[in-house]
């Protein structure tokens, strides 16, 4: 079975609320400024910080090693290994090394958690995918081409899952800093392990936070764009599942996209989780939910799911 961590934040000790991101005063904003300025001035080649930054062609200062995870049998995906002090020094904060979240620094990304795996697993249910079609490259009809966004990314599995599937797949992270040592990395090792020849997808790579995503992947070409939205155990703050969800609005196709989501049903200390969630959705209005399936994990009592979601079939027309 894979790496992945069970799901337990280490909280930071002076910053525990869930508070809006302050970016006038967030040192991590002005080290990324003043970053940018020192690059600029040594004529690399920097993207700006803004709040939903895209990060295009960008190298990793250092590649990871890399260990294997099962999905399923025979369906394995490479991901890297970054250390606590590896974190903390990526992110220019002590705090990371040993705190899984640090609202509105460091939201997680560094490490594998167990709905991607889950997510990667009802992925290929789903796609019927299995060793053998993704190795010879056997078009897997329904993701061949396919858009697909994977939001609040980290290692990026699901995408990749997509990506090795044939699909065009762009990879959202809150920390510029986890796209570009871990999801970048981790989408050139798996991709360098498929059959040659075979037609690869394309991959974009954004920055930020959803309060500004949808805005930005607008003004970019790519509002109403993706077929296929997927996230995993990123509703575990319930005031950023409003930003998820707006954002998702603004970018998923209408009116037969789909998002995949897999989460928790509570993430203990933190409030958020499938229950708040549902809630959201529904007062929201605009999309159905559906249980893909659940997950008891005996040891914490808790429960996982994979959901569905989808704009209502009585839409369709005015899609025509
Ligand atoms: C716990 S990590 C999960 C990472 C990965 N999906 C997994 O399951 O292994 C939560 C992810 O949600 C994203 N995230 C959380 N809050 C966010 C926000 N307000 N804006 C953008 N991304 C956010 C972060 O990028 C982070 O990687």
């Amino acid at each position: 079975m894979g790496e992945e961590e069970k799901f337990a934040f280490n909280f930071p000790t002076s910053r525990g609320d869930h508070s809006e991101p302050d970016n006038e005063n967030n040192p991590y904003v002005e080290e990324l400024d003043e970053r940018a300025e020192e690059e600029d001035e040594e004529e690399v080649e920097y993207i700006e910080y803004d709040p939903a930054q895209e990060l295009q062609n960008k190298r990793p200062d250092k590649v990871p090693s890399f260990e294997e995870v099962e999905i399923v049998q025979g369906v394995s995906l490479r991901k890297g290994r970054v250390s606590g002090g590896e974190i903390a020094e990526l992110l220019n904060d002590e705090r990371a090394s040993t705190n899984d979240l640090i609202p509105g620094v460091y939201e997680g990304g560094f490490k594998l958690w167990e709905g991607a795996v889950d997510l990667c697993k009802q992925l290929c249910e789903i796609f019927k995918l299995d060793a053998e079609k993704l190795k010879a490259g056997e078009t897997t009809g329904d993701l061949e081409g396919k858009k697909v966004l994977e939001l609040g990314c980290g290692h990026g599995l699901p995408g990749i899952l997509c990506l090795l599937a044939g699909a065009d797949v762009h990879f959202q992270d809150f920390n510029p800093e986890v796209l570009r040592q871990l999801t970048m990395p981790n989408v050139s090792e798996n991709l360098s392990r498929m059959t040659m020849g075979r037609r690869r997808g394309s991959t974009r790579f954004f920055s930020g936070d959803w309060a500004h995503l949808g805005e930005l992947l607008s003004s970019k070409g790519l509002g109403g764009h993706y077929d296929i939205i997927l996230t995993s155990e990123s509703i575990y703050n319930q005031e950023a599942q409003w930003r998820l969800l707006e954002c998702i609005k603004q970018v998923l196709q209408p009116p037969h996209a789909v998002v995949y989501l897999a989460a928790k049903s509570y993430y203990f200390g933190v409030g958020g989780g499938l229950k708040t969630f549902r809630k959201v959705v529904k007062e929201d209005g605009i999309f159905e939910v559906k249980t893909l399936s659940k997950i008891q994990d005996a040891a914490s009592g808790n429960v996982r799911e994979v959901l569905e979601l989808r704009f209502p079939e009585s839409i369709a027309p005015y899609f025509l």
